[in-house]
């Protein structure tokens, strides 16, 4: 049966970098045996203007029959003035949260041939492949209560919660030590267990499971420690198991060992009785200062493509072929401007999708 795979372009450079997607899907539905079925609709900003929220109930029950999302990126200026709940971030966050896609996967992975286009020196860089499993669907990203209340008619309070349910830790530290057994069997929790209670059961929670997987190796690092650690000596890590938001701040720093925020996919995973959700987006946003310029970076979207082919649809070989076609066009000098260096050949946005097209024409 063909596969359903829906794309959201969203706002800003999400719909430059999803023209790029869909010629790398036109490719695999041309040259390889996958058969699949492409749907496409509006997410956040977009959406608003189309239909005056984020995140359409239409949009949403597609979204849970499809087996597999591509989304761009969402938000910018035209709607930042908006109440909370009508914001564009809002319908990525909908979706995350109603299809309980929990595991984030996001890999930083340092090409030989971009060595030199990180801030950092090339012998802390060098061959690094780290995986940030981030926690997607729970934390202080959604407990409650939350708000902006105004208290004795005086002061203005804005709060959130911080909270985690053991349930919640245990499953994605299940995930966690899953995918560190299938890699250097090296697993690092980060947390802030000396001053949150809700990361002390998190803690608590990942040494009890860590006697299921004796050959797993487990450490625990607070936060602050593990952003200084990431700069200072990324190696030591392989996988990192973190909270929603702690996740979110070490993958984008993270991705400047890359060299490029440009350069890093993601895939969200939900498993329900069995059934799959998943989606893929780059862990940019939608930057807004440069979108409709034709010069945003499209290979975190297209290696997000090749981490779908394989979290969603096991095709492994497809998967690869696309990182390596990447690979080899980083190899051969071609950059967009955020990874430019002075002895490369600088490309736009759709060149460097036609360049990856040829490339897999050839490989
Ligand atoms: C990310 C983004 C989102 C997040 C925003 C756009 C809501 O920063 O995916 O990392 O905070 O999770
Ligand atoms: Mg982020």
């Amino acid at each position: 049966m063909k596969k359903k795979i829906f794309l959201l372009p969203g706002d800003g450079i999400g719909k430059e970098i999803s023209i790029q997607a869909k010629k790398i899907l036109s490719w695999i539905d041309s040259k390889t045996k996958f058969e699949f079925e492409l749907s496409e609709d509006y997410v956040g900003g977009a959406a608003i203007d189309k239909y005056g929220t984020p995140l359409s109930d239409k949009t949403l029950k597609e979204l849970r029959k499809s087996d597999a999302i591509i989304l761009g990126a969402v938000g910018g200026p035209k709607w930042e003035e908006l109440s909370f709940d009508l914001r564009p971030e809002r319908g990525l966050l909908k979706i995350r949260k109603e299809l309980d896609l929990f595991a984030n996967f996001r890999p930083a992975i340092v090409f030989n041939s971009l060595v030199n286009s990180s801030t950092l020196k090339k012998e802390v860089i060098e061959g690094l492949d780290i995986l940030i499993i981030r926690e997607l669907t729970s934390g202080i990203y959604f407990g409650e209560p939350r708000g902006i209340e105004i208290v004795n008619n005086e002061i203005t309070k804005g709060f959130n919660t911080l909270v985690y349910y053991s349930n919640e830790i245990m499953r994605i530290a299940d995930v966690a030590f899953q995918t560190a057994n299938s890699r250097k069997k090296k697993l690092c929790s980060v947390d802030k267990a000396n001053v949150l209670e809700s990361t002390e059961l998190w803690r608590n929670i990942v040494s009890d499971l860590s006697k299921k997987y004796p050959e797993v190796e487990l450490t625990h690092m607070y936060v602050d420690n593990a952003s200084m650690q990431l700069v200072r000596n990324p190696k030591q890590f392989d996988v990192i198991v973190t909270t929603n938001m702690f996740g979110d701040i070490l993958s984008d720093c993270a991705s400047m060992l890359t060299g490029s925020l440009g350069m890093l996919p993601s895939a969200s995973i939900g498993i329900k009785n069995g059934k799959k959700s998943a989606m893929y987006e780059p862990v940019h946003g939608s930057a807004p200062d440069i979108s409709g310029k034709n010069i945003a970076n499209p290979l975190a979207m297209i290696l997000s493509i090749s981490m779908m082919m394989d979290y969603s649809f096991s095709e492994k070989k497809i998967s690869k072929v696309i990182f390596n076609a990447v690979n080899s066009i980083l190899e051969k000098g071609y950059r967009t401007v955020d990874i430019l260096d002075e002895k490369s050949k600088k490309v736009s946005t759709d060149e460097m999708g036609d360049l990856v097209i040829g490339e897999l024409n050839n490989g």
